[in-house]
């Protein structure tokens, strides 16, 4: 894959992940479709603290009975999932079977036809836009990287740190120690401490794409969603990247879209199989790769 995205300059107000897509969609979500309810106020009677997700059912993401249509094709079609906290949860299906725009729903970019969305047992995502759910601790890692290639890896990631909501008044001052040492935190664990001050446009594909996590990894986000994020990467970095997720499993919730199954067998202990929009298997991986529904639609060909 060719990455020949141009460089480009740092966003003063906006959060670089949070505003994409901003061609006309009837999908989308509208502007004005409320930051209304990250806190999740509304629910069962109790009393939740804002920004606080409530997880106390286990599950952290959880799609009801999801459909989305495109002119009359569903590309999601009654879909049901249910996601751990804390999980690394892998999503495997043939081209097509919905798993892009299962990411642009949870994320808020589409808007579903039907079906609830839900971010711990209260937040209801279908009620938040974009930016809101960004806020709300699901960052999104799009199959581009897309740093900013004049900036060093420092730099790129002292941006992503202060444009985090909490932080953002901060956009000018100099870095607090905390933030230093996060900084310096993330580095370590997208392996590129040493490439720090050098700029990002010399990375490697595979560095650009860790440095990408890396900036979303600076905002702490709960639930972290990847979009084919080993494609066009050596075996070599692959591997790194497995390593990468296995460490962040438990103290983030990651959502894995990947193609390679050697990737996938590498770091799954759980995956979702998704066909024509629906989930078609779900389990182990030896549990899915030897299911023959899986095998013919997918594995098989
Ligand atoms: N904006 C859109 N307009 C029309 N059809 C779309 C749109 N987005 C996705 N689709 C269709 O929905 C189906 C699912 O697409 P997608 O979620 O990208 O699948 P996957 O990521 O699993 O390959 C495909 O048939 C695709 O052509
Ligand atoms: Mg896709």
């Amino acid at each position: 894959m060719s990455e020949t995205a141009p460089p480009r300059t740092p966003p003063v107000v906006a959060h670089p992940y949070a505003f994409v897509g901003t061609e006309f969609d009837p999908h989308r979500s509208s502007p004005d479709a409320s930051q209304a309810d990250a806190s999740g106020d509304a629910s069962y009677g109790r009393l939740v603290v804002p920004g606080e997700v409530d997880v106390s059912h286990g599950a952290i993401l959880y799609l009801d009975s999801v459909t989305v249509s495109f002119d009359g094709f569903r590309a999601l079609n009654d879909l049901n999932l249910a996601v751990d906290d804390g999980e690394l949860r892998c999503i495997i299906g043939p081209n097509g079977a919905g798993k892009t725009t299962m990411m642009d729903v949870i994320t808020g970019k589409t808007r579903p036809d039907a079906g609830t969305v839900f971010f711990g047992q209260t937040i209801d995502l279908t009620r938040m836009n974009e930016v809101a759910i960004a806020h709300a601790g699901i960052g999104r890692k799009f199959q581009k990287p897309t740093v900013f290639e004049n900036l060093s890896v420092f730099e790129n990631l002292e941006l992503a740190l202060k444009m985090d909501k909490s932080a953002r008044k901060s956009l000018f001052a100099k870095l607090s120690g905390e933030q230093r040492d996060r900084i310096a935190e993330v580095l370590a664990t997208i392996k590129l401490t040493d490439a720090a001050h050098g700029p990002a446009g010399r990375l490697s594909h595979g560095q650009k794409q860790w440095l990408e996590i890396g900036m979303l990894l600076a905002q702490d986000p709960r639930v972290l969603l990847l979009d084919e994020p080993v494609a066009g990467m050596t075996d070599q970095e692959t591997v790194a990247t497995a390593e990468l997720f296995m460490s962040l499993r438990g103290k983030h919730t990651l959502i894995v879209v990947e193609h390679d199954m050697d990737f996938v067998a590498s770091i799954a202990n759980h995956v979702t199989v998704l066909h024509e929009g629906s989930v078609l298997a779900e389990g182990t991986m030896d549990v899915v790769q030897n299911n023959p529904k899986v095998i013919e639609v997918y594995l098989g060909r």
